[in-house]
């Protein structure tokens, strides 16, 4: 990585200013209903408190557009990290204003303050210049864990770099490096697994790893496309007939490209999109006009579980089928399986492909999961990210 790292400055008894992505999902009761986010800013911040800095955590939760939205406050986040780090966390009801420049200026070594939501000013999407560097008087240095939101131009990712160094956090430095690799210089064979239910979501991302993968496996809603763009009658399956020009040409790109791509040969059907569909395995070639598919099949789930062997670099990102409803989530299961138990270094990411994994109970054999949505998606987009371009170089 070209980028400096925490371990190339002295943090020891400084103020950090440390971005981390507390984004957390939450129930309507205002309990934090996954906190996996939390717990992997933890190698970073134990760090920080162990060499004696003084932390001053902030993040977005949720779009509250400029406003303060007291379902937003991030309180109960600071809360539950006070749990899970065994420390007091203090709180500034505000990241900005005298408040937060008075509790920073007395947080001592090895205390954290987390500063309340940063999207309560519109200043901070708008990557406002004098927001930043209001953020940045509060410390001395800056960390960037928040991988998530690195996709993103906002006063606390970008902007603040002018007036501090920044430097990735564990977390960051684990994604950059994992992620980057995969792309950059990936252990082969590579294979990219693509779900989800609209082709136009990964149309960036299937291109890019067109021109990186050796085999490319699309599954998912968006399978219906390129399978219609191959002539197969998909009945009512979820078709978006202003990509089938488009999936005509990635599939003449990958045969140009020598791309082993895979898509089904048999799918789940369906009489309607219910969990309490009638539902059977069909060929492609038998689907009737009324019925629509949700998953793929599984004769399809074992041809992909098949390619997946072998490989020595994996990416996943995106479900199979329907993955909500038990009828339509044998694929996507499968799927996570065959990732877990495969030997490559294996990345994954987007909600539903973790939550896959979680049930299989199989999260803890994948070499990397990636904590960011729509930023992992723009890196394997083949995009500069402005939260890791803006990080000190070497
Ligand atoms: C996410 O959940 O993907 C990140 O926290 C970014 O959130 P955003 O899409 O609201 O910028």
């Amino acid at each position: 990585m070209n980028k400096k790292t925490l371990n190339d400055i002295w943090i020891g008894g400084k103020k950090v200013f440390v971005r981390v992505d507390y984004n957390v999902p939450m129930d309507k009761d205002g309990h934090i209903t996954n906190d996996t986010r939390i717990r992997a800013t933890l190698p970073t911040l134990e760090y920080l408190v162990s060499r004696n800095a003084a932390v001053i955590l902030a993040s977005h939760l949720g779009r509250p557009k400029g406003s303060v939205v007291p379902e937003f406050s991030l309180a109960p986040v600071a809360k539950r990290l006070s749990q899970l780090i065994g420390r007091e966390v203090k709180f500034a009801s505000d990241c900005v204003g005298l408040d937060a420049e008075a509790m920073a200026k007395a947080l001592k070594p090895g205390e954290i303050l987390m500063l309340e939501n940063l999207r309560f000013h519109k200043e901070e999407e708008k990557n406002d210049p004098e927001f930043s560097r209001q953020l940045a008087s509060l410390a001395e240095f800056a960390v960037n864990d928040a991988f998530g939101v690195s996709h993103r131009a906002h006063a606390s990712v970008e902007g603040i770099t002018k007036y501090i160094t920044a430097v990735p956090g564990f977390l960051m430095e684990k994604e950059i490096v994992f992620l980057g690799q995969a792309l950059s210089n990936p252990a082969r064979p590579f294979a990219a697994i693509i779900g989800g239910a609209k082709v136009s979501d990964k149309i960036g991302v299937i291109e890019n790893l067109l021109s990186k993968v050796d085999t490319l496996i699309i599954g998912g809603g968006m399978a219906n496309t390129f399978l219609a763009a191959q002539g197969f009658a998909v009945g009512k399956s979820l078709v978006e007939a202003e990509k089938l020009e488009l999936a005509k040409t990635l599939i003449d790109q990958a045969k140009t490209k020598g791309v082993n791509l895979l898509l089904p040969t048999d799918v789940v059907i369906a009489d309607k999109f219910a969990a309490d569909a009638d539902f059977r395995p069909v060929s492609v070639d038998s689907i009737p006009d009324d019925w629509m598919a949700l998953d793929i099949g599984p004769k399809t789930a074992e041809k992909y579980a098949e390619a997946l062997k072998g490989a020595k670099t994996v990416v996943w990102n995106g479900p199979m089928g329907v993955f909500e409803m038990e009828a339509f989530a044998k694929g996507t299961e499968r799927v996570a399986q065959a990732v877990a138990q495969s030997q490559a270094i294996s990345i994954v990411g987007g909600g539903d492909s973790i939550a896959a994994l979680e049930k299989t109970g199989l999260s803890n054999k994948i070499s990397h999961i990636s904590t960011g949505g729509g930023a992992s998606l723009e890196l394997l987009e083949g995009k500069v990210l402005p939260g890791i371009a803006a990080l000190a170089d070497k």
